[in-house]
C-alpha cells in the first residue's frame, strides 16, 4: 500500500477568515444547519467482501479502467471511511418477533436526526436516476471534497465532508472505481430530506463552509515517519474520528481537524454518548494504555481491559475491524504521539484505599451511598474490585471513560444497557442489562459517583441534575 510519506507537498491549507466567526446571524443560521454527523446507523449490514467486487471484476461485468485489485482497494477505503455505516439503512422489521430483513447496502435512506427535521442519507449506489450512476469523477471527489452534489446543492455536514477534503486523488480515484463498478445498484430513492425554512436553504451552507472548512488534501509531516503520517491521515480523514472525538463550536463546527489544534480529539459529545479524550491525558485520556491496546480495540472491541460502548460499537462493528494491522498500528500510533491535553479525572491503582474499597465491596461492609447499589447490581460481571471479567466484562478501575468530564455516555448506559461489539475475530458479545426501571435518577447519579471515585479512580462527582437532564433528552 501508498506511504503517504512519499506523497508531493500541496500548498499549504488555510483556515479561511477567522474573523467573520463573529457575524452572529450567519453563525446563528448556519448552526442549526450543522446537524450531528455522526447518528448512524447502529445495524448495517456488511457490505459486499472486497472478493465478490473483484470477481464480478474479473467477470468481464466492469469496463477496462477499473481493475479488480482497484476496485478491491476502493472497497476497503470505503470501509476505513464507514461509507456503509451511514448510507445504508436500518434493518427492517416487517411483523413483530420475524427476522429482521437487511436493507442494501449504500442505498441510503438511513435518517439522522436533527432538532429542525430528519436528514436522509442519500443513496450512493450507480443507479443512474435515483443514485450516483451519472456522476463523472469529477463530481464524486467534489462531493467528497466540498460537500457539493451536482447541480451545485451543498450536503448538510452530517456528511462528513471536511475529513473527506483531505483525500488525495489515488484514493479518490479507488473509491470512484468501487462505487461504480463494486456496488449493486438499487433503484429505490431515498426519502426527501425536507427541512423548514430556513434550513432548508442549502446555498446557505456556503457561509458555513467558508468559516470553518480547511479544504487541501492531506499534506504528510516531513519531521514524521510514513507510520506516522499513514496513522495521521486514517484519523483525520478517511476514520472522520474527530466528528465524534472533538469538540464541537457554536456552529457545530468541528473545533479542529488535526494535532496542531489544541483541542483536536479531546472529547465530544454527540448523540448523547461522550466519545472520550484520545490525547495522552493519563486520567480520561489513552495515556496509560499501550499502541497494541488501541490497535486491539480498534481490531476486536476489546483493548486493555476496555470494552467498545455505545456509538463506537458501530464504528468498530462497521469499519476499524475491517481494517489490516498495519493501518491499526499506524492509527494507534498517532494517537500515542498525541500530548495529554484537556486532563480530567485521575487513576492511582496502587493506593491502599483502593485496595479497602474492593476488601470492603467483597465482605459487605459498604458505607458510602452508591456502594451498595454496585454491591447489589454491579459487582457480580464488573466485579467488587472494579477489575471486569476480560474478556467478558470491562474493567471499570482506571477506564477512562468511567474518568471523563463528562458522564453523558456513563448516564445513557446505565439507562439503555448495552452489548459489546460482534466482530469477525473478537469475543462472543455480552450484553450489559438497562437499570432504567430499576434505578432512579439520585441511585443512578450515587452508583456513577461512585464507580468514579473507588479502587483508586478519582473524577467529579456526578448529580441528580447531570442524570435527569440525559435521561429527559432521551425521554427514557
Ligand atoms: C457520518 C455519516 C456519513 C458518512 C460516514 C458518509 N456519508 Fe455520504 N452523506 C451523508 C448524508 C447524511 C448525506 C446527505 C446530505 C444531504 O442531504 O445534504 C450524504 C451525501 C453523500 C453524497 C451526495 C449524494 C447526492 O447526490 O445527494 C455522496 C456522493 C456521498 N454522501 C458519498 C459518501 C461516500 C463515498 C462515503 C464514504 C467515503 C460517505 N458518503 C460517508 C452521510 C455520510
Ligand atoms: C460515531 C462516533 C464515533 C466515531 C466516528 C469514532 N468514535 Fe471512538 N468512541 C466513541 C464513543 C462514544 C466512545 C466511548 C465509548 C467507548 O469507550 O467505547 C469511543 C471510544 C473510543 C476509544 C476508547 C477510548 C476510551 O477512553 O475508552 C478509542 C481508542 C476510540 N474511540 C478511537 C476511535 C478512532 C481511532 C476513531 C476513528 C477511526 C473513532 N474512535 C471514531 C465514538 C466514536
Ligand atoms: C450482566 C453483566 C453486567 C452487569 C450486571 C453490569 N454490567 Fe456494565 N457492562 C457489561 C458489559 C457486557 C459491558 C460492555 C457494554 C458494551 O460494550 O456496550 C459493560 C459496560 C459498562 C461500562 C462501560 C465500560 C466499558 O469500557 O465498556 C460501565 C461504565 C458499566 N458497564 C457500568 C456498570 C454499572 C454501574 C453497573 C451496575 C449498575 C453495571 N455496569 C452492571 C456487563 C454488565
Amino acid at each position: 500500500m501508498r506511504t503517504l510519506g512519499e506523497q508531493p507537498a500541496a500548498p499549504s491549507v488555510v483556515l479561511r477568515s477567522r474573523s467573520l466567526r463573529s457575524a452572529g446571524l450567519i453563525v446563528a443560521v448556519v448552526s442549526a444547519l450543522a446537524v450531528s454527523s455522526t447518528a448512524c446507523n447502529a445495524q448495517a449490514p456488511a457490505i459486499a467482501p472486497a472478493g465478490n467486487a473483484a470477481m464480478r471484476a474479473t467477470g468481464g461485468a466492469v469496463n477496462g479502467s477499473a481493475d479488480a485489485v482497484q476496485i478491491a482497494r476502493g472497497a476497503y477505503l470505503a470501509r476505513a471511511a464507514d461509507c456503509a455505516g451511514c448510507h445504508t439503512a436500518a434493518p427492517r422489521v416487517t411483523q413483530p418477533g420475524a427476522k429482521p430483513i437487511l436493507s442494501p447496502p449504500f442505498a441510503g435512506g438511513l435518517g439522522m436526526a436533527s432538532p429542525f427535521g430528519t436528514i436522509y442519507s442519500s443513496n450512493i449506489t450507480p443507479e443512474p436516476h435515483v443514485g450516483i450512476g451519472k456522476y463523472s469523477y469529477d463530481d464524486f471527489a467534489h462531493a467528497l471534497r466540498d460537500g457539493v452534489a451536482p447541480g451545485g446543492k451543498r450536503l448538510y455536514p452530517a456528511m462528513p465532508y471536511p475529513s473527506f477534503a483531505r483525500i488525495p486523488d489515488d484514493d479518490m480515484h479507488a473509491l470512484y472505481d468501487y462505487f461504480m463498478h463494486g456496488v449493486q445498484p438499487v433503484a429505490v430513492a431515498a426519502p426527501e430530506t425536507s427541512l423548514p425554512f430556513p434550513f432548508n436553504q442549502r446555498w446557505a451552507l456556503l457561509f458555513w463552509d467558508w468559516l470553518f472548512v480547511p479544504h487541501g488534501p492531506f499534506r504528510p509531516e516531513p519531521g514524521r515517519d510514513a507510520q506516522w503520517n499513514r496513522g495521521a491521515y486514517l484519523v483525520q480523514s478517511l476514520g472522520h474520528c474527530g466528528a465524534c472525538h472533538t469538540p464541537r463550536g457554536p456552529a457545530y463546527e468541528e473545533r479542529g481537524y488535526s494535532e496542531t489544534s489544541a483541542v483536536y480529539l479531546t472529547g465530544g459529545t454527540n448523540d448523547h454518548w461522550f466519545a472520550p479524550n484520545l490525547s495522552a491525558d493519563p486520567g480520561s485520556g489513552l495515556g496509560r494504555f499501550s499502541a497494541a491496546d488501541i490497535a486491539a480495540f480498534l481490531k476486536l472491541g476489546h483493548g486493555g481491559g476496555l470494552i467498545a460502548f455505545g456509538s463506537m460499537v458501530q464504528v468498530v462493528e462497521d469499519s476499524t475491524q475491517y481494517m489490516s494491522d498495519a493501518d491499526l498500528a499506524a492509527i494507534a500510533v498517532y494517537l500515542k504521539s498525541l500530548p495529554p491535553r484537556a486532563q480530567s479525572g485521575f487513576f492511582n491503582g496502587d493506593s491502599r484505599a483502593a485496595q479497602q474499597t474492593a476488601q470492603a465491596l467483597r465482605t459487605g461492609e459498604v458505607e458510602r451511598p452508591g456502594a451498595g447499589i454496585y454491591a447489589t447490581y454491579c459487582a457480580r460481571c464488573h466485579q467488587p474490585n472494579g477489575a471486569g471479567l476480560a474478556p467478558k466484562y470491562p474493567r471499570l478501575a482506571g477506564n477512562p471513560a468511567v474518568l471523563s468530564a463528562s458522564a453523558t455516555s456513563l448516564v445513557r448506559l446505565l439507562v439503555e444497557g448495552g452489548g459489546s461489539p460482534h466482530t469477525e475475530a473478537g469475543p462472543e458479545p455480552r450484553k450489559m442489562p438497562p437499570f432504567a426501571g430499576k434505578l432512579d435518577d439520585r441511585e443512578i447519579a450515587h452508583v456513577l459517583t461512585f464507580i468514579r471515585n473507588t479502587w483508586g479512580n478519582a473524577a467529579a462527582p456526578v448529580t441528580v441534575r447531570d442524570v435527569s437532564s440525559v435521561r429527559s433528552a432521551l425521554h427514557k
